[in-house]
């Protein structure tokens, strides 16, 4: 771990405008600086830094956040790159602590096997460019294939030579470790515990992660033999995990997310291929079927993926299933084909850049589209077959989480099998009951407290019914909470207090309003007093965007609350104590109406006259709660 002292030194240290300046241009307006938003594609500037705050923040897409954040979002990385990355900027020299001897033991031994690589990736480098053997073979290799000297030297392609123990016996007398060359598996050992080269005779691919590490190889044969396996490749070691890997990310993140699309393509010389044709936002899974770690990683990027497929209808069939899982990451998906016996890297060859990126935008295709009149054309009309493909073609529209974008995919494959849509959504409707008793027979993690809660009729049970009531709360709280105050002109308080215990018999079910309620609660009850910015730092993402936008967007609320009440918002300030009571109450009233109708609706189930006098008796006693509530409320609004 970075020590404390690291982390509170670089965010000291680390200024906003100069953190997003990197990336972005900024100019001044009135007190803040705007520029465009790197995060959407816009014309207009949305995008607002405080220099003072150390925020920035969208008001196009909303996204927001302090230095740290700016960097994870921006770069993809995660907190601790994030800190490393300004760290280095602002050359400030990382203390790392707290960790346990084992765990420096591991972190060290991590850093030992990236040293031996990327010496490695030098090594196979001046193999190729500096030896007559490697010119000679590896290079005029590539040089064959198509590939310019800038591609070759971007993704740092080598060659290793035809020797036993070549690149291991050099790494020795360098002074790297055996044991490090075989935990890489750039050599292994033979049965009279001799080191030899893992890679020998190979033209090589080196594979990065995605913040540009070198991690493992893939090595491809120069001979035709049938009997030599193609491609070797580094072996999964403490450094290199194939399934969250994706070749060429590093080379393409910056492409991917300008053109808000991923190109997904098999193998390493497809990606240095359509690389060389100027599409750069391409990466590979490399062999292995897609994983969901990988689809992750690009959704970190993009959320539309298309995937160039090599022209042999077997392998697209056999892949077609495997795409739902990207719908159900609630990534779209397009498809382009390639004429038959071609791969992504052969075409481009043959057509050169400008006719293969037409080629491309042309033969673009949606995914499940596709599917679909692939699926139909092999049915023919034989009725049997074709309920079967509308059986598959559902059940990949069922994958998708957002019900807007899976109703116009109704629409759409109705249309092409002339089917009427309410068929498909009967269909539809019947595979999400399915899953959704598939999942919850599975235990529930936690039970609800007690009766409290509305149970939400549609949507997702994790939505929340109050949630604007609860965000305008923690807005009040992060804005004002430090403030003291002299409300009851005896004693001095700060608001905070004041708030939580206003609070106590309340119970937040947003989860991010009700996580930042309970670590305030927690640290005052330490004896601190945290801030807003406590929040805006926050390392966890989605606490810190939400004290974020809550602290630069002035009214949360979006129900006619506050609109009936518009003087009132505007000087929020000048009854501070009306506007924090009648938030907390207003919050309160809604708990207390859920409840009621909760009840309302027991009582028409109930069918035993007792149960049902029991429940009347417990409404009323609520109902006083209620009366209450909106008696002082309006008292309240009313000063
Ligand atoms: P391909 O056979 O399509 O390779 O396998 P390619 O990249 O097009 O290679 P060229 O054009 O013949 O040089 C796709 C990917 O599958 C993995 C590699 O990652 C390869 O890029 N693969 C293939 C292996 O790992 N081992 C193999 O023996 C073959
Ligand atoms: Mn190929």
């Amino acid at each position: 771990m970075i020590a404390k002292e690291t982390v509170d030194k670089i965010l000291e240290t680390a200024q906003i405008e100069e953190v997003v300046g990197d990336f972005v241009q900024l100019k001044k307006r009135g007190t803040s600086l705007i520029g465009n938003c790197p995060f959407h594609n816009e014309k207009t500037p949305s995008f607002h830094v405080s220099v003072s705050k150390g925020i920035y923040k969208c008001f196009g897409c909303g996204k927001g956040g302090d230095s740290v954040r700016f960097v994870m979002d921006h770069e993809k990385y995660s907190y601790p790159e994030a800190l490393k990355y300004l760290a280095n900027k602002y050359r400030i020299e990382i203390e790392e602590t707290e960790q346990s001897p084992e765990q420096l033991i591991a972190d060290s031994r991590r850093e030992s096997l990236f040293i031996v690589s990327a010496w490695a990736g030098k090594f196979f480098q001046q193999a190729m460019w500096e030896t007559e053997e490697g010119k000679s073979i590896g290079l005029s290799y590539f040089k064959e294939r198509g590939f310019r000297d800038d591609i070759i030297k971007k993704f740092e392609l080598g060659y290793s030579p035809d020797g036993w123990a070549a690149m291991t016996d050099k790494a020795i007398a360098e002074g790297h470790k055996e044991e490090f060359l075989e935990a890489t598996g750039l050599a292994i050992r033979n049965d009279k515990g001799k080191l030899y080269d893992r890679f020998r005779g190979r033209v090589m691919f080196p594979i990065n992660n995605f913040t540009g590490r070198l991690i493992g190889f893939g090595g491809r044969t120069l001979k035709t033999d049938k009997n030599v396996p193609k491609y070797v490749n580094s072996p999964e070691s403490d450094i290199y995990h194939k399934s969250n890997v994706l070749y060429g990310l590093f080379h393409a993140k910056k492409a991917i997310r300008d053109e808000d699309n991923c190109y997904l393509v098999e193998g390493y010389a497809d990606v240095l291929s359509v690389h060389q044709a100027g599409i750069e936002n391409v990466v590979a899974s490399s062999g292995t079927s897609l994983t969901i770690e990988q689809i992750r990683l690009i959704g970190r990027f993009t959320k539309n993926i298309t995937i160039l497929y090599d022209g042999d209808a077997a392998g697209i069939k056999a892949s077609l299933r495997g795409l739902d899982m990207i719908l159900e990451e609630g990534l779209n998906v397009k498809v382009v084909l390639f004429p038959d016996g071609h791969d992504p890297d052969s075409y481009a060859m043959l057509v050169g850049s400008s006719a293969f990126k037409t080629y491309i935008e042309q033969k673009r295709q949606d995914f499940i589209l596709y599917k679909t009149t692939m699926l139909l054309k092999d049915a023919g009309t034989d009725p049997i077959k074709r309920s079967g493909v509308i059986r598959e073609v559902v059940e990949s529209i069922a994958k998708i989480p957002d019900s807007i974008k899976a109703s116009v995919f109704v629409r759409e494959c109705s249309s092409l099998m002339q089917i009427e849509e309410r068929v498909l959504i009967s269909e539809l409707n019947k595979m999400r009951l399915a899953k959704q008793k598939k999942e919850s027979s599975t235990p529930a993690p936690l039970p609800p407290p007690d009766g409290f809660y509305e149970t939400p009729l549609e949507g997702d049970a994790s939505s929340s019914p109050d949630e604007a009531q609860e965000k305008e709360i923690i807005r009040l709280l992060l804005t004002y909470g430090h403030q003291l105050v002299n409300w009851d002109e005896i004693t001095d308080t700060y608001i905070a207090p004041y708030m939580l215990t206003n609070l106590s018999d309340v119970e937040f079910d947003h989860p991010q309003s009700k996580q930042i309620l309970e670590e305030y609660k927690t640290r005052m009850e330490k004896g601190e007093l945290p801030t807003e910015q406590d929040f805006i730092k926050h390392p966890d993402a989605t606490i810190s965007e939400l004290a974020i936008s809550l602290i630069s967007s002035p009214y949360v609320l979006s129900d006619n609350w506050y609109a009936k009440r518009k003087i009132y918002v505007k000087n929020e300030t000048e009854n501070l104590r009306a506007t924090i009571l009648g938030g907390i109450f207003h919050l309160k009233k809604r708990k207390v109406d859920h409840i009621l109708k909760n009840i309302r609706t027991e009582i028409q189930t109930e069918t035993d006259a007792d149960n049902q006098a029991i429940l009347m008796q417990r409404y009323l006693r609520v109902k006083e709660v209620e009366k209450g509530i909106s008696s002082f409320l309006g008292s309240v609004i009313v000063k």
